[in-house]
This record gives structure tokens, sequence and C-alpha cells, in this order.
């Protein structure tokens, strides 16, 4: 068993990684600011409050607990606010993952695990995209993620005792089957999410970003995957790691794609409200269609996803999402 450090643990997807480690028997330290993370959230190992550019804090905290890896998802994700507000992205992004990288060059951390996202790939020229196609970003936020991917090919071509795996996330959404933690933000810009806060009548509709684009339906076409899949990704990854695997790169998705009109209908289905849909023009950012080729992941790292099913996906996010408006009412 191995001692995993992990950033943003606290958070939406860290933490259903931190469930999954502490349910294999690694032995965990989260290191989240709380500014989304939930303390709740954690249901394994200890949590230290920090931030990332804090680097004396940041550098105590690795040191004393000894990681044989790091994963980090500590960083900002919105694709509109990236757009509207890119210094932001660029300075808690890039800037501050090359702090945590010098620090783990001085402590000698030998293996890192990266959250990276498919908008490194911008409008992909042919879908499903795979790891190979060109990297285009076309919002900050794909930039500032494919900058940090950059700082780690170049940095494990210079050293021999440092490997690494990025993992280019596709929709992530759901929550887990126990409704223990899942998705929990201020201001939830998802899809999946605003469609259930809507049935819950938090928001009085929803809006669908463009119809206009060059899809069967008009809509935006996403691979939707499941957080706690996507945590297995993370575990496969790290026994490729730990087992001596050189440094790679994996698309986490299904391989299919739903349109904005597929969700809501399914969002409608499962929850049984026939909430307030309003067409709108198209969000800034957006490209058209987004599906990954997962075929890497799966022959590579033998990844076997367990929950490839839009509505399983929505339904544990509906799940969660009553839990959770009990939760902040009580
Ligand atoms: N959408 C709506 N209405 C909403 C919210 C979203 O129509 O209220 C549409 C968007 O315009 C988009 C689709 O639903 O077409 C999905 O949007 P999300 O905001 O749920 O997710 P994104 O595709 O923008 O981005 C997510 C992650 C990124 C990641 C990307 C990869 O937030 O980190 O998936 O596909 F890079």
């Amino acid at each position: 068993m191995a001692r995993i450090f992990v950033t943003g643990g606290a958070g939406y997807i860290g933490s259903h990684v931190v469930k999954a480690l502490g349910e294999a028997g690694h032995t965990v330290r989260t290191y989240d600011n709380l500014s989304t993370g939930n303390r709740w959230a954690v249901l394994f190992g200890d949590l230290v409050e920090g931030d990332i550019a804090d680097r004396e804090t940041l550098k105590r905290a690795i040191e004393a607990f000894r990681p044989d890896a790091v994963m980090h998802f500590a960083a900002f994700i919105e694709v509109a606010e990236s757009v509207r507000n890119p210094l932001k992205y660029y300075r808690n992004n890039p800037a501050n993952a090359l702090n945590l990288l010098e620090v783990l060059q001085e402590l000698a951390v030998p293996r890192f695990i990266f959250s990276s996202t498919a908008a490194v790939y911008g409008t992909p020229e042919t879908i499903p995209v795979r790891e190979s196609d060109p990297l285009c970003p076309i919002n900050p936020y794909g930039a500032s993620k494919m900058l940090v991917e950059r700082f780690l090919a170049d940095l494990s071509f210079a050293r021999d005792d440092f490997s690494y795996v990025a993992l280019r996330y596709f929709n992530v959404a759901g929550a887990d089957a126990q409704s223990r933690i899942g998705q929990c933000y201020k201001n939830p810009t998802h899809l999946i999410t605003r469609a259930l806060k809507t049935a819950l009548g938090e928001f009085p509709k929803l809006q669908v970003f463009g119809t206009d684009y060059p899809t069967q339906d008009g809509t935006c076409i996403r691979d939707y995957i499941h957080v706690d899949d996507l945590a297995s990704a993370h575990l496969a990854a790290l026994d490729h790691l730990l087992a001596g695997g050189g440094s790679d790169i994996f698309n986490c998705g299904y391989g299919r794609g739903y349109s904005v009109r597929d969700v809501v209908e399914s969002a409608k289905r499962i929850t049984g409200i026939d909430f307030t849909v309003e067409e709108a023009p198209r969000r800034e950012g957006d490209p058209a269609a987004l599906v990954a080729d997962s075929s890497r992941i799966t022959a590579q790292l033998g990844w076997t996803p367990r929950f490839a099913d839009l509505d399983v996906i929505i339904r544990t996010a509906w799940d969660w999402e009553q839990v959770l408006k009990r939760k902040l009412v009580s």
C-alpha cells in the first residue's frame, strides 16, 4: 500500500478519488484551501488546510507525509469564467502547479498524477478524439491545463527519477452511490447539476446554450463520465506508476456522446419533473462536440468502467442533490 498526497482532495473529483484510495487501503493526506472544497467530503485520511500558492505550508505538509505519489486536483475549472478572467486561471493553474512541482523536486517525490482536461483539444478535427491528436485549446482554462502537461513532459524527460500520468477528463458528473459525497459548488455551472437544481426549484429555468451547432439536434455533444469511474482511472494510473510504468497521457471518457437535449430528456425522466427549459445563445468557449477515444486507457491500464450509462450518472447525481439540499437546510 502506498502513501498518496492529494491536492484538492476536499473538492468534487478529489474527494471521490480520496474515497477510492482509502477503500483500496492506501494512506491519504488531503491538502486543500477549502475555497470550493468541504471538510465533510474527505472520507479517508487527514486534511491539511492550505493553499498551493503558499509554498512553505505546502512543503511542510508534503515533507512530513513522505508520499510515494502526489495527485494534483487543486485548480479552477470553469470554462466560461476562464474566458472572462484569464489571469486568474493562469495564476492558479500553471503558476501554482509550478510551485508544487518545484517542491516535489526539492523533496524528490517520484510520481505525479495530474488532472488534465479534454479542453486541451479545443475543437477536435476528428471525433472521437485520441491522445495523439493536436492540442489547440479554445479557452484559457484548456490552455492553462495544456501548459502544465508541457511542464510535466519536459520535467519527466529531464529527470529519470520522475514519472507522471496526465488524465484528460471529459465531462465528469454523478455522485457516490451512497450519497455521502457529490458536487457542491456555490454557483454550479455544469449542465447536469444545473438541470437537477432546476428540477429541485433552485433555479427558475434551465438555459440551453446554443441550438445552432452542427450536430444532430443543434446542441453541444459531450462524453459524460461517472465520477467513480474517473476515480478508478486514477487508481489504475497509480498502480501503473507504482509498478514502474513510464509517463503517459490518457483520455478519461466512455467514447459515447450525448447532446444537451439528451441530458435534459434524461433528467426530466429520472426526476419525474417537467422543469422549464429555455433556448439561449451560445456560451463562449464551447466546442460543438467532444467525445473521447478511450481505447488507450482500457488497453494500457486495464481500466474497466462500471457506471457507463447516462441514466446511472444522472440518477446518482439526483440522489445526491436531494441529500445536499437537506444538508444545507439543516
Ligand atoms: N450547458 C447548457 N446549459 C447550462 C450549462 C451547460 O446548455 O446551464 C451546455 C454547455 O453550453 C455545454 C454542455 O452543456 O455545451 C456542457 O457544459 P458543462 O458546463 O457541463 O461542461 P463543459 O463541457 O463546458 O466543461 C466540462 C468541464 C471542463 C472539461 C470539459 C471537457 O467543466 O473542465 O467538460 O469536455 F474540460
